[in-house]
């Protein structure tokens, strides 16, 4: 059975692409800071044998280089790799915006994502394997001063970069690129967002596809309602 890498799992489109991983055959390893949380969910997605909780900060190699191993450990193999980690902003725009929750938000969401593809490399490279990032709609549209949105024009920039330098070695590089989500990621509601569950089944199209088949990018936006 193949193993299914994903950071940010603890909530949101983490925990539901583990959710609908492992309904696709997948075991998992979830990674976050929320120590409970992903606990819970190990347990809830059926114990040791299918799902491996690792408490993980993105914006640290270390702790990264730590969760791959503890992976490594207990599977002895990484087939996919969701670099999905992500934080928003607390203000909107420049004006508004707060520099400490800019240096989270680079940290997190530039400097975390390549520290994940960094430290799954060898182990991506050993299995040829698929490496996915969460990037946003917002890395695709002007946004006025959104620091946010231009954290994740970085993550579009780079899975492109990414793709150039893996896919010739037999890794498969997906971009993610969700609209407005329904998810903690949001102090209110927001019923006129997609589902997490909406966004994992464009997850789990991406690595279901042939082996010979590299889906770049997947733009997933709401209906109107
Ligand atoms: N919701 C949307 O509308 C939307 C749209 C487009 C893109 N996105 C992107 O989708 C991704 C997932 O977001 P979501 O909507 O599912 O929000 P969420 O429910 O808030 O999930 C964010 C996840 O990232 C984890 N995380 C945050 N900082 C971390 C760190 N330093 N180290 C490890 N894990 C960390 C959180 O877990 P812990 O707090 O437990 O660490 C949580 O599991 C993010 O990259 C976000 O930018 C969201």
């Amino acid at each position: 059975m193949k193993v299914f890498l994903i950071t940010g799992a603890s909530t949101g489109i983490g925990e539901a692409s583990a959710r609908h991983a492992v309904d696709a055959g997948y075991r998992v390893v979830l990674a976050a800071r929320s120590k409970d949380k992903l606990a819970a969910l190990a347990e809830d997605l059926g114990g040791p044998d299918v799902a491996l909780a690792v408490t993980c900060d993105v914006t640290d190699f270390a702790s990264q280089q730590a969760m791959a191993a503890a992976a490594i450990d207990h599977f002895g193999q990484i087939d996919v790799v969701f670099a999905n980690a992500g934080v928003g902003a607390s203000g909107a725009g420049t004006e508004a915006g707060n520099v400490d929750n800019w240096r989270d938000m680079v940290l997190t969401n530039v400097l975390g994502v390549t520290y994940t593809a960094k430290a799954c490399l060898e182990h991506l490279t050993a299995s040829r394997g698929h490496l996915l990032l969460t990037g946003s709609r917002a890395g695709r549209i002007i946004l006025k001063g959104s620091v946010y949105g231009a954290t994740k024009w970085a993550v579009a920039g780079y899975a492109s970069n990414l793709r150039e330098e893996l896919n010739p070695r037999g890794i498969r590089v997906t971009l993610i690129e969700p609209g407005l989500t329904d998810t903690p990621f949001f102090d209110d509601a927001k019923p006129d967002g997609l589902t997490a569950d909406d966004v994992a089944r464009g997850v789990i199209y991406a690595v279901q596809q042939p082996e010979s088949v590299n889906v770049g990018d997947v733009l997933i936006t709401p209906m109107p309602r």
